[in-house]
């Protein structure tokens, strides 16, 4: 079982890849350079060489072809044009969609959210994906890279995630689960994304407010496992 990060270069994306390979997934690093690619991984592997890891680099069209299961990390800008390049690729696959549509796309405030037409960023991945049989999970928008690529420790953070098929919810939540420390949460269909991700400029907010890089969330009361 092979997991690609479509845009896996940035900070987001790496430092999933980072957990997930330490976790012990054989996992693929996508971006639109392949050189790009496995410059970024070649410095992970020296990085995390203590470790015993599965760790490839490639343009994001082979990594989705090779994936089994697809994370995407990419900026709200770069969703559209990014799933268009990789599209023919996706087929039934789990995809996971991390985007969260923050101001900054339009220039705007890192605090706040823009509207979506189809409701939310993963939503729109759905659309955009439609005839592919993709099952689009939306996951990983309120852990910020901070605490991803604090290796060794663990994330104290739950991980709230939305979807329509519940075979991908499942896999999916196996998958994340095995990041030390990380709790997820089936918070229901895909529409809850949009939920999902305006937590996320408030987390950015509350950092910024508490002079913290740590924030993230906690559901208590709930035995999700
Ligand atoms: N950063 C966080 O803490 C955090 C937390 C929760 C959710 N997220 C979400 O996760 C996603 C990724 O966040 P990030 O901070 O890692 O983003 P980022 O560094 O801005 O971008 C990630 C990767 O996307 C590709 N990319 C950037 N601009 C592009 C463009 N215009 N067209 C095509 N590809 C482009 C680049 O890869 P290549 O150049 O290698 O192709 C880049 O390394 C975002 O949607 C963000 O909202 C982030």
């Amino acid at each position: 079982m092979k997991i690609s990060v479509i845009g896996g270069t940035g900070p987001q994306g790496l430092g999933i890849a980072k957990r997930l390979a330490i976790a012990g997934e054989d996992v693929i690093v996508g971006s639109r350079k392949e050189e790009k690619a496995l410059k970024i991984v070649n410095e992970t592997i020296d990085e995390l060489k203590d470790y015993d890891i599965s760790l490839e680099g490639m343009a994001n069209e082979d990594a989705a072809k090779n994936g089994d299961i697809l994370i995407m990390t990419v900026p709200l800008v770069a969703q559209a044009p990014t799933l268009k390049t990789i599209k023919e690729f996706v087929g039934d696959k789990v995809f996971i969609d991390a985007t969260v549509p923050l101001e900054t796309a339009i220039g705007g405030s890192p605090k706040r959210c823009i509207g979506i037409c189809e409701g939310s960023a993963a939503e729109r991945t759905q659309a955009l994906l439609k005839g592919t049989g993709a099952k689009v999970v939306c996951a990983f928008c309120n852990i910020s890279n901070s605490l991803l690529l604090n290796i060794p420790n663990d994330i104290d953070c739950d991980c709230l995630i939305a979807g329509d098929y519940q075979d991908a919810k499942d896999i999916s939540m196996e998958l994340i689960n095995k990041i030390p420390g990380v709790k997820c949460i089936d918070a229901g269909p895909l529409e809850r994304s949009r939920m999902i991700e305006q937590i996320t400029p408030l987390l950015i907010a509350l950092n910024i407010k508490y002079k913290s890089q740590f924030g993230g969330l906690r559901i208590t009361g709930i035995d999700s496992k």
